[in-house]
């Protein structure tokens, strides 16, 4: 097949993004498709780890449109990302190269590429993407609408709510201790845990540098899950324990700093519930293809809560859903392969 795998971007998972399309592109090219790997920042792939796939000689379906390549541009304010987007993307030849093929792998993270924008263009011009669609994408992608949406399905999420920017917060209305998260930021970039009231001040203040809107949600005291579902069936769940603090980005993407267990070892009817809430979510939300939700458990009451709908999960060597797959006997290469199918039905 002809696929263009996008990733890069300007959110703050940028980097992850690459690395993601990286070995989404690397797999695809080892199964035979004619793949190219292009940062949509940058509109054309010079950037390392991609700089080959579009000079590569078997792409002769993109051989006009790779002579657009260009000087390298200065990417120097991309390395501190705070609030996600910044400059537009989508050079009008990334667009006509995703017209071209078969189907555009996303993948991207974070803001203009998990949050419904992309999707809604690829709908506009007819062009077949992997995962869910707009509407979901969006709902996803904010952790505030997110929530509401978990309750009103009746699927259990962490007590919280919602901040703006400038809003008073009276510290001591809050319980110990919290979450601060920004509502539409990925890989925990913007998330914090505060123990007293003494430090929510400066976790918002941070948090608001990422975005107007935040989440200050009651911290669940337990055990941390994910669950991938596909095509509406969960996988495997896996477990996350970190050696130190919470999952955040430096746990998620540095290897060795979190145990990772899948599938989990929790009792047959924790796990049923938990898949049975992560398809909830996925109908909720009216998912389609494939995302990935994460959930705690209370140790101590073994209530579960639903955290997040992740719709372009991680597919970095560190990511969960491939684990899961793993779990069921799928390389990193069938699993996108059948990402791939259950995008396209
Ligand atoms: N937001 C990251 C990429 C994840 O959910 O895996
Ligand atoms: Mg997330």
């Amino acid at each position: 097949m002809k696929i263009v795998v996008l990733a890069g971007g300007t959110s703050t998972e940028r980097d992850v993004s690459l690395i993601s399309g990286s070995n989404i592109y690397k797999a695809l090219k080892s199964r035979g498709h004619q793949a190219i790997l292009l940062d949509v920042y940058l509109g054309y792939d010079t950037t390392e780890p991609v700089s080959q796939s579009l000079f590569d000689a078997d792409i002769d379906w993109a051989r006009d449109i790779r002579a657009i390549s260009a000087e390298k541009p200065d990417l120097s304010h991309l390395k501190d990302l705070r609030r996600d987007g910044g400059k537009s993307m989508f050079g009008p030849h990334v667009l006509e190269l995703c017209n071209m093929a078969d189907i555009v792998f996303l993948g991207l993270h974070g803001a203009n590429g998990e949050d419904g924008r992309i999707q809604a263009a690829f709908d506009l011009m007819g062009i077949p993407y992997t995962g869910t669609g707009y509407l979901s994408s969006a709902i996803a992608m904010d952790k505030s609408l997110s929530k509401q949406m978990f309750r009103a399905a009746g699927i259990p999420t962490p007590a919280g709510i919602t901040a703006k920017n400038g809003q008073q917060i009276d510290p001591k209305s809050v319980t110990y201790p919290c979450m601060v998260k920004t509502t539409c930021g990925g890989s925990s970039v913007g998330t914090y845990r505060v123990e007293k009231s003494e430090d929510l001040a400066a976790a918002l203040e941070d948090a608001y540098t990422f975005g107007d809107d935040v989440i200050i949600e009651q911290f669940v005291s337990g055990r941390e899950f994910s669950v991938g579902v596909v095509d509406g069936t969960a996988y495997p769940i896996i477990e996350i324990a970190p050696l130190e603090g919470f999952y955040d980005y430096k746990n998620k993407y540095q290897p060795g700093s979190t145990i990772e267990t899948c599938p989990a070892d929790l009792p047959k009817d924790l796990t049923q519930k938990m898949q049975h809430y992560a398809e909830m979510v996925f109908q909720a939300l009216g998912m389609r293809s494939y995302a990935r939700m994460d959930f705690m458990l209370d140790t101590d009451t073994l209530d579960m809560y639903c955290l997040e709908a992740n719709t372009l999960p991680g597919m970095t060597p560190t990511s969960l859903l491939p684990q899961e797959a793993a779990a069921l006997g799928m390389s990193f290469e069938d699993l996108c392969e059948k990402l791939i199918e259950v995008s396209l039905k």
